[in-house]
Order: C-alpha cells, then structure tokens, then sequence
C-alpha cells in the first residue's frame, strides 16, 4: 500500500488516453489512494462521468456551475482536500490553458486555484506535442513547478509515430509514488522564513521600507522545498515571484509578519531573514497627511515587536532551530555574537552589507555562520549557493540533535 491515505484530485482532459485514466484510478486505489475526478467536456466525448465514479467509488465533477456539486464541495474545496492533483491526459488544450493562467470550466479553474503539486501527463498527436506553442507551454508549466510524466514515442491513434503517447498507468503511478514520498534531508519537517522587508504606514500612501529584496530568503525558501521540507514562506513586499513548492504568506508591517509566523507554528526550524523595520510611525494617519505651512511633520516613532527574539524566546512551540540573521556594516562578527545570545537564536547568519560589499539587492553574499560552537567563515557565494549550503547544514544540525 505505498499511497495509502493518499488523496489524489484526478483531472481528466478530452483525449482517447482518457481510457487509460479508468484504469489509472484503479490501481491508485488498489495502492491505498482516493481518487476524486474531474472530467472536462472533452473527456466526456470518450468516458462517461459515471465509469469515473463507479471506478473511484466518489462522484465524478464535471460542471463549474454545477448547483449540486457547488454545494457538495465547491471548486475551492476540490482545490485544496488532496495530497497531489494529476492531470491525466494532459491535452495540447489543458496545458494551454495551464500555462496562460485561464479558467473557463471545471478543471481549468481548479488549476488555477490549487496550490497542491500538479503532475501532467500529457498526451497529444505528435505534431501538436513538437509545435512551438505545446513545448513554450511545456517550459512555463515546469518553470513554474509542474511535474510532467511522459510522453512515451509510439502508435498513435491517427496511425503516426512520435512522441505524444500518454505514459502507460504504472509509469504514471511510479511517478506519483515519487511525488508523494518524502525524501531530502528535510523530508517530513516545517521550515518556517521570514523574508523581504516590511513597509510601516505612515499615511495610506506614504511607508517606512528599507532595500531588501528578499532574494536570499526566497532561495532559502526554494533550497528548504528542494530538501524534502513542507515550507512556509512569510515575505514583506518584494518584487519576486513565488517559489514553487512553498506555501508564501504575503504581509506588509512588522506585526502582520510576526502574527503570520505566529500562526504558523509549529515548525522544526525558524530562519529568520526578513529586514524587519525596527521602527513603526507610533500612529499612522487615516487620511493622506497635507504639507501644511513650511513646518514638515514630525514622525514619532514606536519600537516594532523583534520577530526572531519573540520566536527564540517561547517556552512553548519554539523551533529546534532558530535562525536569525544579521546585515552590519561593521564590526560584522562581534555584532552577531551579541545578537546569538540577546536573541536566543542557535545560529547567526552574518553579513557584510556596507554599500561596498554589494549584497543588498545584489546575487552574491559573504556570510559567517556564528553559533555556541564558534564562527565560521564561508567563501564568496551566490545567493542560492549560500541557500543550498545553510539547508545541507541545518538539516545535519537537526538530525544530530533528534538522536
Ligand atoms: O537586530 P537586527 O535587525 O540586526 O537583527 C537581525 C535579525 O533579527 C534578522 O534575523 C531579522 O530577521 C531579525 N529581526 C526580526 N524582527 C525585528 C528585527 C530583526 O525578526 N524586528
């Protein structure tokens, strides 16, 4: 049973693959797995709703607009109640429409509204799988995280050759088997990040910010996904995309963030990357402040709540690990040690952010890893390389602590 428990949302696209799905629903559910299907209007041409639901043993959805099914589940739901969705057969169509963000039926909209793994399958005729439009489609799909399987080179219904074949039932399996089992050196824990900067009104138009990017936090955020780990992702305003595999809470003040991460526990490492304003304007203004004679306003300032030490802080629910980062300008190493102990944080990231240095908002970063055990200088890396490094090292940490 390598699925059992495992539910499986089963999008099933307009092809004569779509035989092939029927039976892919058995042997999920011969594995332990539920199977819900959806049907476009396409797949209805060639199997009926009612072999889906006899197969998968639940109703099979087929109508966006459906009152019954609406009220049953909802397309929302459907969206979410599954461990993985697998598109099966992907056709030229779907995958069209996957990659342009539409939503017009059923399917297309529960696509576009999950934010679950998604593994297609296509299948097509070969020339419709070799035309520059399928293959651009094909590389924004798995750009933007998609899994593919397949598809095979074989007979084709119209008597060609090619690529096009939807992957056989077992391959589809086998590769919805790798999906669904951890692995990684973080397979089956929480990383929680902090990441950006925040923005403090101080009128409905006008903020206090600062000049992260939120570049290293991110791809911490994308190395943690790419090591097994389930990943929560608390970012500030940036300009960057989400990554793929992680859950992105998006907030704007300092408070937003920390109740973000609040409600986010518990987790078994907390990296704390964001540059949190450390001040907030003591009462921000309902209504856009006017230039009133030649005296500018005055700004009282309020201290902002220290996210990484409130965190490190906790008796209860405090990550393994906690993480923090420090951006000096000088003094690098001294300061970080300051801030392990007034922090409570197990680990210090430290970095040189002087104007020279080039790191703020740059791709490159100089870091010292500062803890109870010492300091540690690394080279010159990029930010995703620092990333990959500080993953392979917390992940070794928390395993050496559990035993
Ligand atoms: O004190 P400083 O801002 O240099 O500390 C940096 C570290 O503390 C970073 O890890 C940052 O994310 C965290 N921090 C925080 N909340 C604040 C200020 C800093 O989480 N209000």
């Amino acid at each position: 049973m390598t699925l059992s428990g495992k539910r499986i949302l089963l999008v099933i696209g307009g092809g004569i693959a779509a035989y092939k799905s029927l039976d892919l629903i058995r042997r999920l559910r011969e594995r332990g797995a539920s199977v819900r299907c959806i049907l476009t209007a396409g797949a209805q041409e060639f199997i009926t709703p009612l072999a889906a639901a006899a197969i998968s043993g639940q109703r099979a959805h087929t109508n966006l607009f459906d009152r019954e099914d609406e009220a049953d589940i909802g397309h929302i739901k459907l969206a979410r109640d599954a461990d993985l969705v697998v598109v099966a057969p992907a056709t030229a169509n779907l995958m069209a429409k996957m990659a342009g963000g539409h939503a017009d039926d059923l399917a297309s909209t529960v696509l576009l509204a999950t934010t679950l793994p998604i593994l297609i399958a296509p299948a097509m005729n070969v020339r419709m799988w070799q035309h520059a439009a399928t293959q651009r489609n094909l590389a924004t799909l798995t750009s933007d995280g998609i899994k593919v399987v397949g598809p095979n080179d074989g007979a084709m219904a119209e008597a060609e050759f090619g690529p096009g074949r939807m992957s056989e039932p077992l391959e589809i399996v086998a590769a919805i088997e790798t999906l669904l089992t951890p692995k990684g050196a973080l397979a089956g824990r929480h990383v929680l990040i902090t990441a950006g900067p925040t923005h403090e009104p101080i009128d409905p138009v006008r903020y206090i910010a600062n000049r992260s990017s939120g570049k290293q936090g991110y791809a911490i955020a994308r190395a943690a996904a790419e090591a097994g780990a389930r990943v929560t992702l608390v970012a500030g305003p940036t300009a960057l995309p989400d990554p793929a595999g992680v859950n992105v809470v998006h907030v704007e003040s300092a408070r937003d963030m920390l109740a973000a991460v609040e409600k986010t526990l518990p987790a078994d490492i907390g990296i704390f990357t964001a540059a949190v304003a450390d001040w907030r304007v003591a009462s921000a203004a309902g209504e856009k402040m006017k230039k009133m004679g030649d005296v500018p306003p005055a700004l009282a300032l309020v201290e902002n709540p220290d996210i990484l030490a409130t965190i490190a802080h906790r008796t209860v629910e405090r990550p393994a690990i906690v993480v923090g980062f420090a951006a000096e300008t000088e003094k690098v190493i001294e300061h970080a040690q300051q801030k392990l102990s007034r922090k409570r944080a197990d680990v210090i990231v430290a970095n040189d952010v002087s104007a020279e240095s080039g790191v703020m908002g740059g791709d490159n970063n100089t870091v010292h890893l500062v803890s109870a055990s010492g300091v540690e200088t690394w080279p010159t890396l990029d930010k995703g390389e620092v990333a990959r490094r500080l993953v392979e090292r917390l992940a070794h940490m928390i395993e050496t602590r559990k035993s």
